[in-house]
């Protein structure tokens, strides 16, 4: 008996001998088309190699693609459980030739893999071809030698197979295994085909044509082969089983639900009770969607998630589970498919804690809700069905989405009233439109309002993308929604989902470019409008866009991952100011930017050196550590008892993001509540350096700060002038510091001797006989000076005086425009001049007034230094008197 494991392997392993690329699955979250929920079937990430819009380095390949049919246009959620081979979760075994081989080579592939590697008899398999195929039967018959009525051609569209609405498309094959007569039921094509006995087990599509919107088909560049045969499926018949849970994946699976359940898997006939499938099923598209990065939320892939989260914990109830045990098989599921599937290992830790707090949640609301149902439909009779309004309720107060009420009641033969259901919907609906009509939004918001009733909000790819294709659900244009979009013009478009973060919680919007084909339409902002709409403002550089277009929305890369360096060091920041300012530390704004960020924060005085020192030498130790950035989907209550980090006076919804990072012992260093993009580990910040600290307002300072690059370049810049100051002194950086110092002490002594030269150079003027006049009989020496300072002249004065005997003296200095004057009266003819008087006389010629001191010495100043021969003039005509 072969493994799951093994078969996946062996199959893989065929197809490379046979010259094909094993290529790894893609995402269940497909990047290159945005109508698609979920990646539904292999082919999912070739669709552009098909249409020749995308080429690859070759032109065969293999895969096990993860496949998703829950939501959608393929869902089989409602059917998992009551069937033998419905999944939500699925691996879609696959080869593929683009351009290369075609029907006969793919059958001849096909044909041999199954008989001769895997060893079914031939006579156990029949094959199906659609009805105009006529190439097809001939070469079953040819390659496989079945007899005719082994080939059997159907009409519908069983055998033509189509992704979706539009994408490429063509005439299928499939390869069908008979269980045998003791399993009731009919050949394909036959009145009872639904039987369980003929079980298809590989579509084989020969991809012809590629199918558009509006009906026209038209052919694809090269015939090309896509086939899918489902994994579980191969396992039931390679490992002699009937039912696809009964293969050995699913085996531990059970095993590990029935021990962490306390209860049987099986009923008195040894068959698995239908709650056991569930509950196996939905843990494989639980995790497997959380390792692809969708988390359980309210609305669109998130909400498919949930759905299928909340089905398997009331299954695990049903089976009399109190406590949450889901969480408890995530491990079984890892040791069984992590190996191929890594993914699953990289994200367990997330995995187990966000399942287990969705079980705590879900929880606390399931028995008061289940009891509600019990009430609501006691006395109900099998066909009838439950009033949608109750159904209702218990979406809307208990967490009971619709299907899993639809679930609850299946067993007992009730249905829901799905009209009521939707109508109940609707009213709620229409008074939240009511409300925020009625709260005075602007004219421009109705628009977007209007937009997010039609289109609901748009689902963020950003956190696990840059890169994505988006439908225009869309486009406006100053303020009206119009239908197109022609070059030239600025618009701003919303789509039904993108990677582009709309600016919010500080971080600004991400920049880049929707193209598709020649036409470019380029982003300059995006932002958020109406609880969850991502508006994309830019404008239409070439081609045209029309609503419902698909488009290719490509971030800036280098922009996003400086942004994201930016906002994890915010947080690390944050941290390290509490730890060396103070729990008193509470964030009072940020801006995040790719060139930048910038932190306020409560705190009374200015930081100290050291303090900027130790913030910053914290940092930079938390970006070494290197430490995961996790984030996790909380409760807003369950997040805030966990200490994270809140922003006071701000308005959170029920489910709030955590974004941990550093490690502090057992405990993680930094915990915030935030909707932001982060690094994945610290050590992607690089560097972070302090650059400004500063005062906002009273109470609150503000730091800013730069990482990465940008550290590195601010860094390198400082190293660049201290380089070009230590060169224009002809020392070594290292000296250089010193030398300023020994220059700005030299330059201070150089000051003092130049005022002293000046002063001296003044004194050696005219010689004392020339200078010196007799007014008013006495010595008068007046003099007019140029560029020494006002407190110089007083000495000058005093100095003059001296030299004089019994003097009186004038000085006016003149320097910049204006002037001062200084007038000295020796002891001797104190009685008779008054210094005061004098200088007055002085300043008034000089265009000034006043002027004070003593009677043997004063001092004024005026604004006219051209009139300082007036000045010694009028100071000699004062003392004539
Ligand atoms: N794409 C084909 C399928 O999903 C093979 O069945």
């Amino acid at each position: 008996m072969s493994g799951v494991n093994e078969i996946r392997g062996k199959f893989l392993d065929y197809f490379a001998s046979e010259g094909h690329e094993i290529v790894a699955s893609s995402p269940l979250v497909p990047r290159n088309d945005p109508t698609l929920l979920f990646t539904n079937a292999g082919m999912v990430q070739f669709k552009n190699v098909f249409t020749g819009a995308e080429s690859r380095p070759y032109d065969r390949a293999v895969t096990s693609q993860k496949c998703v049919r829950a939501g959608g246009k393929h869902n089989d959620l409602e059917n998992v459980g009551y069937t033998a081979r419905h999944h939500t979760f699925f691996e879609m075994l696959g080869n593929f030739s683009f351009g290369d081989y075609f029907k006969e080579r793919a059958i001849e592939l096909a044909w041999r893999l199954v008989t001769k590697e895997f060893g079914i008899p031939a006579d156990r398999l029949l094959a199906t071809v659609y009805a105009e195929d006529d190439e097809a039967a001939v070469l079953w018959k040819k390659i496989a030698g079945l007899p005719d009525h082994k080939i059997i051609r159907i009409a519908t569209s069983d055998n033509f197979w189509q992704m979706g609405d539009t994408g490429p498309c063509g005439p299928c094959s499939e390869i069908f295994y008979d269980h045998g007569e003791h399993i009731p039921g009919g050949p394909p094509g036959s009145p009872d085909e639904d039987g369980d006995r003929f079980i298809e087990i590989w579509n084989l599509v020969f991809m012809q044509f590629e199918q558009e919107a509006g009906g026209i088909r038209h052919d694809l560049p090269k015939p090309s082969i896509d086939t899918g045969m489902g994994l579980e499926r191969i396992a039931t018949i390679l490992q002699g089983v009937h039912d696809n849970y009964e293969i050995d994946l699913f085996g531990a699976l059970i095993a590990a639900a029935e021990d962490a359940i306390g209860t049987d898997a099986r009923d008195a006939d040894g068959r698995l009770i239908p709650s056991f499938k569930v509950i196996a099923d939905h843990l494989r598209a639980t995790c497997f969607l959380m390792a692809d990065g969708v988390l359980p939320s309210n609305e669109g892939r998130g909400y498919v998630l949930r759905r299928i989260m909340r089905r398997a914990m009331r299954h695990a109830n049903l089976l009399g589970a109190t406590k949450p045990v889901f969480y408890k098989l995530v491990p079984t599921l890892t040791r069984e498919m992590g190996q191929a599937y890594p993914e699953l290992r990289r994200a367990e830790g997330l995995i187990m804690e966000t399942t287990e707090a969705e079980e705590v949640r879900f929880g606390r609301t399931l028995a008061r809700g289940l009891s509600l149902l019990e009430e609501a439909t006691e006395g109900l009779d099998k066909g009838a069905a439950l009033p949608g309004e109750t159904a209702f309720k218990l979406y809307d107060t208990f967490g009971f989405p619709y299907d899993l009420t639809e679930d609850a009641l299946r067993p007992r033969g009730l249905t829901v009233d799905r009209a009521g259901f939707d109508a109940a919907m609707e009213q709620q609906r229409a008074e939240a439109r009511r409300s925020w009509a009625g709260s005075g939004e602007a004219a421009d918001d109705k628009v977007w309002f209007a937009i997010r009733e039609r289109t609901g909000a748009t689902e963020f790819l950003g956190y696990d993308t840059t890169v994505a294709d988006g439908q225009l659900a869309a486009i406006v244009v100053d303020g009206k929604e119009v239908e197109t979009l022609t070059p030239g013009t600025e618009a701003r478009l919303v789509f039904n989902q993108t990677p582009f973060y709309g600016e919010s919680g500080g971080q600004v919007g991400d920049q880049g470019v929707a193209s598709v084909g020649d036409t470019r339409f380029v982003i300059t902002d995006t932002h958020k409008v109406a609880d969850g709409l991502f508006v994309h403002r830019g404008a239409l550089e070439a081609g045209e866009l029309a609503v419902g277009d698909a488009v290719t929305l490509t971030v800036d890369v280098k922009r996003r991952d400086a942004i994201r360096g930016n906002h994890s060091a915010t947080h690390i920041l944050h941290e390290c100011l509490r730890r060396v300012l103070g729990d008193h530390v509470a964030q009072k704004g940020s801006l995040v930017a790719p060139e930048r960020l910038r932190f306020d924060f409560s705190h009374a005085k200015p930081m100290s050196t050291e303090e900027i020192a130790a913030v910053e030498i914290g940092a930079n130790a938390r970006v070494r550590e290197n430490d995961e950035v996790d984030t996790r989907v909380m409760a807003i209550d369950e997040a805030m008892e966990s200490g994270a980090r809140a922003l006071f006076g701000e308005k959170y919804g029920d489910e709030v993001r955590v974004v941990s990072m550093g490690r502090d012992g057992n405990r993680r260093f930094s915990v915030e509540l935030c909707g932001g993009t982060h690094v994945r580990r610290t050590g992607d910040i690089g560097l972070v350096v302090l650059t400004d600290e500063s005062a906002v307002s009273s109470g609150v300072r503000r730091i800013e700060a730069l990482t990465g690059e940008a550290a590195r370049q601010y860094m390198a810049n400082q190293r660049d002038r201290l380089r070009a100051v230590a060169s224009a002194m002809r020392v070594s950086p290292d000296d250089a510091a010193a030398r300023v110092e020994a220059l700005v002490e030299e330059r201070r002594r150089l000051e003092r001797d130049l005022e002293e030269a000046k002063k001296r150079l003044a004194l050696a003027g005219p010689s004392k006989a020339e200078a010196a006049k007799t007014v008013a009989g006495v010595n008068f020496v007046g003099r007019v000076v140029d560029d020494l300072p006002g407190k110089a002249l007083k000495g000058l004065a005093d100095e003059a005086r001296e030299a004089a005997g019994s003097a009186v003296v004038a000085i006016v200095g003149r320097a910049e425009g204006r002037a001062s004057v200084v007038v000295t009266v020796s002891p001797d003819l104190a009685e008779r001049f008054d210094a005061v008087a004098l200088v007055r006389a002085g300043s008034e010629a000089l265009g000034g007034k006043g002027g004070g001191g003593r009677r043997d010495m004063a001092q004024a100043g005026g604004p006219d230094g051209a009139k300082a021969d007036e000045a010694i003039a009028a100071i000699a005509a004062a003392m004539e008197g």
